[in-house]
């Protein structure tokens, strides 16, 4: 056969091949409903506490918009996707959604038109969830004020941009039934199971991603990530890292409180726990013992190995870099976290030290907290940090975080500093 035989052959194959897929997954339209309030209050009740333990409202609103309302941007590797209204409005939102689509599109990731949703919205997880919370989260997304919005339209790159492919996807990745209680494990156990790996959907950031944006499976599963250029540390063996969790320590910072010997949430994880102090306190508990169980993780490349928490180095010691850093950081920081090693105690805050991003093996999220600060949390008004990306250059930052890491970590400084901060600030636009 000549070559060009052999393409076309191979062509034609792979294009009944995709026909096939689109085929064995296509999934008819809902007929709509009229929208109607739900009479079950305590059933909306419930619904509530579901919304919060799967972060809805972190996606579904956008920064000063409309709750729930939707046309938040979600930045992926395959295009820009904004999420949908999922207020009750019958136009815009899912108004005319009964509960048998509402439940498809949260199991199979299907609109109840019957196109296919992209995986971004994680029902690969929501998949797992019961049927009596989904139900339950029905009823509370139909008693919400009706908003009428409608998202822009996607940019997503080809052939990403047809969804119809979004079937190979569902046939390698989207597997799984609802969460069966594991014997042998207590109640508190499989409920925090049950919280983390169903609609706390955590593992969609703390698990690497394969190459078409799926979690990687076996002892990839919570070994950390990169998300909205933020490191989402590995979740695995948090009783036995370097700087290890309690029980206590680690529902505290779930719920955004201050946690002794570690520092607090910021970046994309703050959301989360602002969605976890709303929840019931035996919840968050049930996930932090299902997150200490985990075996140890695997060792993260230029992980601080040997941290010295609370002894500051003597200015003598100081390299010229690190002493431009103190100088930077006695002028804009130490306002907040004291020296360097003698943190003011801000409402109690443990010092810089005991944070993850100190010790971590790259800079990362030191700079991001740098160049980002923490925006104010409701209810917390000493969890807040401001901005510093428009005051302080790229290799001010490097200095700052090379006399950090001296100071914290000093037998594992971090190498090309002002190069890494340069690129990281780059990664934004
Ligand atoms: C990580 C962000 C994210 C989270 C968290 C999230 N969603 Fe979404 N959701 C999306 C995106 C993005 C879409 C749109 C997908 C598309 O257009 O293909 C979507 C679509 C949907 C749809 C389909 C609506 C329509 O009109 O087609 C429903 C229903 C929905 N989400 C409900 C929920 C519920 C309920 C929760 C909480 C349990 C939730 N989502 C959490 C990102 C998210
Ligand atoms: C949207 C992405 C995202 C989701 C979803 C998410 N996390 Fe995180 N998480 C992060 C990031 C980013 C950090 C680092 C934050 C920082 O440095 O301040 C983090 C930090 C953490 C830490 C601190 C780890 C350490 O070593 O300091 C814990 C514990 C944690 N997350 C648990 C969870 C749990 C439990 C869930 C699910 C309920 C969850 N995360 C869901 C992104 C996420
Ligand atoms: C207005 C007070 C304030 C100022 C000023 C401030 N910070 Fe913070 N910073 C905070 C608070 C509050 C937190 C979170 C508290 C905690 O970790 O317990 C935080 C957290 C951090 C973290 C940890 C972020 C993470 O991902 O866990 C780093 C790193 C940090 N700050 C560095 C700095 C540096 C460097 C400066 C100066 C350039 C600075 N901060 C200035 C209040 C401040």
């Amino acid at each position: 056969m000549k070559a060009r035989t052999v393409a076309k052959t191979l062509g034609g194959v792979a294009v009944l091949g995709v026909l096939f897929c689109i085929w064995l997954m296509w999934e008819p339209a809902i007929a709509p409903v009229k929208p109607s309030m739900p009479a079950d209050k305590a059933a909306v009740a419930r619904g509530r506490m579901v919304l919060e333990a799967g972060d809805c409202a972190v996606c579904h609103t956008a920064p000063g918009g409309k709750y729930l309302a939707g046309s938040l941007p979600l930045k992926t590797p395959f295009g820009t996707l904004y999420t949908t209204n999922i207020t009750p409005d019958s136009e815009t939102g899912i108004g005319q959604w009964s509960e048998a689509a509402f439940s498809r599109a949260m199991r199979d990731g299907v609109a109840r038109d019957g196109h296919l949703l992209y995986p971004a919205f994680p029902y690969v997880h929501y998949r797992k969830m019961s049927d009596h919370d989904i139900s339950d989260l029905y009823a509370y997304l139909m008693s919400v004020d009706p908003v009428s919005q409608t998202p822009p339209p996607n940019r997503m790159m080809f052939p990403m941009n047809f969804r119809p492919l979004v079937a190979f996807w569902n046939l390698l990745f989207r597997h799984g039934d609802p969460l069966e209680d594991q014997p042998g494990q207590s109640a508190q156990w499989n409920r925090g199971r049950y919280l983390v790996e169903g609609p706390g959907h955590c593992s969609s950031c703390h698990t690497p991603l394969n190459f078409i944006g799926a979690e990687k499976g076996g002892s990839d599963h919570f070994a950390g990530s990169i998300i909205d250029g933020w490191t989402a540390p590995p979740l695995a063996g948090l009783s036995t890292a370097i700087n290890p969790w309690t029980q206590g320590e680690l529902v505290a910072y779930l719920r955004g409180e201050v946690a002794p010997n570690h520092g607090a949430a910021a970046g994309p994880m703050l959301p989360v726990t602002h969605g976890m102090a709303t929840m019931p306190l035996a919840d968050v508990e049930a996930m932090a013992t299902y997150l200490l169980s985990f075996a140890e993780a695997q060792p993260v490349a230029g992980a601080c190995k040997n941290p010295s928490f609370g002894a500051l180095q003597p200015a003598s010691q100081l390299s010229q870099i690190e002493q431009q850093g103190a100088a930077l950081f006695a002028g804009s920081c130490s306002g907040c976290h004291g020296d360097a090693a003698t943190m003011r105690r801000l409402d109690d805050r443990p010092d810089l030290g005991h944070s993850s991003a100190l010790l971590a093996g790259t800079p990362r999220n030191l700079v991001k907290a740098v160049l980002e600060g923490i925006p104010m949390s409701v209810g917390a008004p000493s969890h807040y940090m401001p901005p510093f990306a428009d005051n302080l250059s790229d290799q001010q930052i490097a200095a700052i975080a090379q006399y950090l890491r001296g100071q914290y970590c000093p037998s594992q400084p971090w190498g090309n500093l002002s190069q890494t901060v340069t690129q990281i600030r780059q990664e934004e636009k």
